[in-house]
């Protein structure tokens, strides 16, 4: 395999394509990334002139794509074009959790993988190396060899090889994780391949973070990292409860734990409950593996992790209709934050969208801001279980969600949220006022000094 890298293709232009090969074209200048989707929309907006209205929203994004677009980094939508041109091919569709047929709700739906695979399969040409990118459940990167090799078989001119290459970028952070990574991870048997891929991170990384493994050791280690992170959460967030029942405060309890290095103080804060695309669709993926090679014990553990987010969904919405006297009905409430974490436009298991379903269904009506998250996305996200539209209005600013509610939920910590003007929005309010705070963002004597009830999560 003597051969230079000189193009790469990205199938998938969504949270981990387009950032990740952002980064790739911006330390790689004599790189030609191509990034192709079935969706053209999608591509049309990765190549719309607005950089606001690009499909994805993460900090320092749109300098890179200013900087390298249409230079060393393309958006296009002609999918075999790329694939036949390319000697590194990565796939990073998505793997929505299947909804019926074996292992509906837990495992991951890969037609998208194997649609890709088979592309690959049909349109590449001479070596190509194939990269394994979109979170997978273990011993998928064989089935995507099966297909490369049945192209390949007696075809001298095809020759294959899989990689797996997990993506550990968190949303929001999306490029600061790229552009410095804790590690990179490289699985895969074909030596030359593997190292390939290595020096195109070493353009812009140091050995040392570079961990080769075996693929099915790379596959899994994703899902278990995701696996610890999310049991993090629903273990301090089972605390929180455990601290408004008893008169320990949460953020004292974190501080104090996080100080041990064995525990350390990152992802310790209770919140609503983890969203996004990864954490639960990840443990569900574990706990059918764990079934499925009959670890019935192992498999409930990490069930139990899920159990906990559902709760605290739960648990929140349940203390607000207890706070605003056990009825709903014909009460405005304000939501602050729609994403599932801040500095993010993404909704996908938003804890938000559970809160609100709860409160609609209690008969509220719902005044929504969110700095990033589209109207139309709001209503998407809501609208299963709400036909009649009128109960959910999208605001355009902070002050307009507090007209006329009887509390507030502050559910997502974006920063605009720290500088409230809060004696401003209790004008707006119907007394008493409540403002839930399930992110510890508000400093409590300014909300009181107010007049307005305030109820923490994880504090007495
Ligand atoms: C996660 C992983 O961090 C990343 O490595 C993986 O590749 C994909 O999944 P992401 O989903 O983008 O990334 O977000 P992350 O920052 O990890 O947050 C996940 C959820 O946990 C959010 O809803 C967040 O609000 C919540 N969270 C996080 C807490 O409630 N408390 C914390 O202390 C940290």
């Amino acid at each position: 395999m003597d051969f230079n890298i000189k193009k790469i293709c990205c199938i998938g232009a969504g949270f981990v394509g387009g950032p990740t090969m952002a980064v790739i074209a911006d330390n790689c200048e004599e790189t030609i990334v191509t990034v192709v989707d079935i969706n053209k929309q999608k591509i049309s907006d990765w190549n719309n002139s607005d950089l606001k209205l690009l499909p994805v929203y993460e900090p320092g994004l749109e300098e890179i794509i200013d900087r390298r677009r249409n230079k060393n980094l393309f958006f296009s939508s002609k999918v075999e074009q790329a694939i036949s041109e390319a000697d590194m091919i990565f796939i990073s569709v998505n793997t929505p959790t299947k909804t019926k047929g074996v292992g509906a709700g837990k495992a991951l739906d890969l037609k998208w993988i194997e649609a890709s695979a088979r592309q690959v399969a049909k349109y590449a040409k001479g070596h190509t190396i194939v990269v394994e990118k979109s979170t997978l459940p273990v011993k998928t990167a064989e089935s995507i060899k099966k297909i490369l090799e049945a192209a390949s078989f007696n075809n001298e001119e095809k020759q294959f090889y899989v990689i797996s290459n997990p993506e550990f970028l968190a949303e929001g952070t999306a490029i600061s994780d790229l552009q410095n990574p804790d590690r990179i991870l490289i699985g895969g048997e074909n030596k030359k391949a593997v190292n390939k891929l290595a020096d195109i991170y070493l353009k812009w990384n140091r050995e040392e973070k570079i961990i080769r493994t075996n693929l099915w050791s790379s596959e899994l280690s994703k899902l278990t990292a995701n696996a610890f992170l999310a049991q993090r959460i629903s273990s301090i967030n089972s605390i929180s409860a455990l601290c408004e029942a008893t008169g320990a405060d949460i953020g004292e309890v974190s501080l104090a734990i996080g100080l041990d290095q064995r525990i350390g103080s990152r992802f310790l804060n209770a919140g609503p409950g983890f969203g996004g695309s990864c954490f639960q669709k990840d443990i569900l993926n574990l706990v059918y593996l764990c079934n499925f090679y009959n670890l019935r014990e192992v498999a409930e553990y990490w069930e139990k992790v899920i159990d906990i987010n559902s709760w605290q969904k739960e648990r929140i919405s349940k203390i607000v209709v207890e706070k605003l006297f056990g009825t709903l009905t014909n009460k405005k409430i304000g939501i602050l934050g729609f994403s599932f974490k801040a500095n993010t436009n993404d909704t996908r298991e938003a804890p938000a969208i559970q809160i609100c379903r709860n409160l609609l269904e209690e008969g509220a009506k719902l005044l929504i801001f969110d700095p990033k998250v589209k109207p139309k996305q709001i209503k998407q996200d809501l609208i299963n279980t709400n036909e009649n539209d009128e109960n959910i209005q999208v605001c355009t600013s902070i002050y307009e969600i507090s007209k006329g509610v009887d509390a507030i939920i502050i559910i997502t910590e974006w920063k605009e949220f720290k500088d409230i003007d809060w004696s401003l929005m209790k004008k707006n309010m119907r007394s008493p006022s409540w403002v839930f705070d399930t992110r510890d963002i508000v400093d409590d004597k300014e909300i009181k000094s107010c007049g307005i009830n305030l109820w923490k999560l994880g504090s007495y």
